[in-house]
C-alpha cells in the first residue's frame, strides 16, 4: 500500500520545551499541500544552530515556538508531491533546504543576493506558507523549525525549499551541503571571493569554520590561520588545509594583536564561525585596515560591535552572508557533484554517526567539542 495522500505515522525527535532533552515520539505527517513536497529523510546533521534554539540563549536568539522539531540539515527521497510541484517527483534525492528559492522574485532574479523574499517571515516561525504545519504530536501541532525539520522520518516543505541532486549521491554526507558546509565554503568564495595567494584567518572550526577553510584552500590562499580554543582542533584542522594554528588561551594578548603579529599589519580576509560577538571585534580587527575583508558567519542576535569611522574609513569591509550566498535550490546539486567527483570533502566532517535516538548525545559531543559533525540516520 502507497503512502500518498495518506496521514505518515513516524518516529521525530521532539523538543517540549528550550532548555530540555529531545524525546522521541511518534508524529503524524499529514499529505503535502500545493505547492509541497513530502520527503523521507534518510540522514540529517546535527549543527550548532539546533543546539542554540534549544539551549543556548546566551546568545540572545528569538524564543522559537515549542513543541518544535528541530533539524535543517538533511537529505532524503520524495515521497509524493502536492499539486502544483513540477520541478520534482516521488523517488527523487533532494535536500531540503531552509533557505527559499523561488526563482520569480526580485531577489532571486538579482546576481547579488542569495536571499529569497517568499515565506522568509513565516519560516522562521517554523511554519508553512499557510500559516500551518503539516506535523502534529499527541494531538498537537508540532512547530517546524526555519521550516524544514530533519529530525523526523518525513517532513514537509515548499518546492521552493527542495534541491533536487544526483540520484547516486550518499544521503548520510550530502545532507551536510543543507547548511554547515555550504555555509562555510560559501562564505570563503561566494562572500569573501578570496583570491590565489591571499592571507586568510577562519575562528572556530567546527564544520562551519573548517568549510571555510575548505574555501580558502580552494581558492588559492597561501596562508590559513585556523584559531580555536579547542587544542584537538589542530590535527583534524589540518585535512582541510589550515596552514597555521593559533589557540587564543596560549597566549596573554588579545588575538588580533597576535594575528596582526603573525602577518605583518592583518590578514587580508577573516570569518568568525562561532557566533560570539566579542570574536566577532577580533576577527575584524585582525583584518588589514586598508583592505582587509571580515565575514560574519556565525549566528547570534547579541548586539555585535560599536564601529568608529575610522575602523571602516581607510577601506576595511565588514560584511555577512547567510547559507554561503548559494543560491540555495539551483546550487546545492553542483555543490553535490563537486563533492561526488572529488572537489570537495564530506566524509571528513563526519566524526559520528547516530540514530534517531541518539540526537541528544550529538549535542553532548558538540559541546564538551568531541565531534565535527554527528549525522542522525534515520
Ligand atoms: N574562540 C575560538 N574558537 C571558539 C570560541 C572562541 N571564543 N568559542 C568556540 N570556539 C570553537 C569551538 O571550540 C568549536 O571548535 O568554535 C567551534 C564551533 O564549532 P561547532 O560547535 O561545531 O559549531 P558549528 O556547527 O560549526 O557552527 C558555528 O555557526 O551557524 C552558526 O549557530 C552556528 O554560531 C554557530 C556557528
Ligand atoms: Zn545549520
Amino acid at each position: 500500500m502507497g503512502t500518498e495522500n495518506k496521514v505518515i505515522r513516524c518516529k521525530a525527535a521532539v523538543a517540549w520545551e528550550p532548555g530540555k532533552p529531545l524525546s522521541v515520539e511518534e508524529v503524524e505527517v499529514a499529505p503535502p499541500k500545493d505547492h509541497e513536497v513530502r520527503i523521507k529523510i534518510a540522514a540529517s546533521g546535527v549543527c550548532h544552530t539546533d543546539l542554540t534554539y534549544l539551549y543556548d540563549y546566551e546568545k540572545g536568539v528569538e524564543p522559537q515556538p515549542f513543541p518544535l522539531i528541530l533539524g535543517h540539515e538533511g537529505a532524503g527521497v520524495v515521497e509524493s508531491v502536492g499539486p502544483g510541484v513540477t520541478a520534482v517527483q516521488p523517488g527523487d534525492k533532494v535536500i531540503p533546504v531552509l533557505l527559499p528559492h523561488c526563482a520569480k522574485c526580485e531577489f532571486c532574479l538579482s546576481s547579488k543576493t542569495n536571499v529569497c523574499t517568499k515565506t522568509w517571515g513565516k519560516l522562521q516561525k517554523g511554519v508553512l506558507a499557510d500559516g500551518m504545519n503539516r506535523i502534529t504530536c499527541k494531538g498537537q501541532q508540532v512547530y517546524q523549525f526555519v521550516g524544514v525539520s530533519t529530525f523526523c522520518e518525513y517532513t514537509v516543505v515548499p518546492d521552493y525549499n527542495v534541491a533536487k541532486i544526483h540520484r547516486d549521491a550518499p544521503l548520510d554526507k550530502v545532507c551536510l551541503l543543507g547548511c554547515g558546509v555550504a555555509t562555510g565554503y560559501g562564505a570563503a568564495l561566494n562572500a569573501a571571493k578570496v583570491e590565489r595567494g591571499s592571507v586568510c584567518a577562519v575562528f572556530g572550526l567546527g564544520a562551519i569554520g573548517l568549510a571555510a577553510v575548505m574555501g580558502c584552500k580552494a581558492a588559492g590562499a597561501s596562508r590559513i590561520i585556523g584559531v580555536d580554543i579547542n587544542a584537538e582542533k589542530r590535527e583534524i584542522a589540518k585535512k582541510f588545509g589550515v596552514s597555521e594554528f593559533v589557540n587564543p588561551n596560549d597566549h596573554s594578548k588579545p588575538i588580533q594583536e597576535v594575528l596582526v603579529e603573525m602577518t605583518s599589519g592583518g590578514v587580508d580576509y577573516s570569518f568568525e564561525c562561532v557566533g560570539n560577538v566579542s570574536l566577532m571585534r577580533a576577527a575584524f580587527e585582525s583584518c588589514n585596515a586598508a583592505w582587509g575583508t571580515c565575514v560574519i558567519v556565525g549566528w547570534t542576535e547579541k548586539n555585535l560591535m560599536s564601529l568608529l569611522p575610522k575602523d571602516l574609513l581607510l577601506g576595511r569591509t565588514l560584511k555577512g552572508c547567510f547559507l554561503g550566498g548559494w543560491k540555495s535550490v539551483c546550487s546545492l546539486p553542483k555543490l553535490v557533484e563537486d563533492y561526488m567527483s572529488g572537489r570537495i570533502l564530506l566524509d571528513e566532517f563526519v566524526t559520528h554517526t547516530l540514530t534517531l535516538e541518539e540526537t541528544n548525545h550529538a549535542f553532548e559531543l558538540m559541546t564538551s567539542g568531541k565531534s565535527v559533525r554527528s549525522v542522525i540516520k534515520m
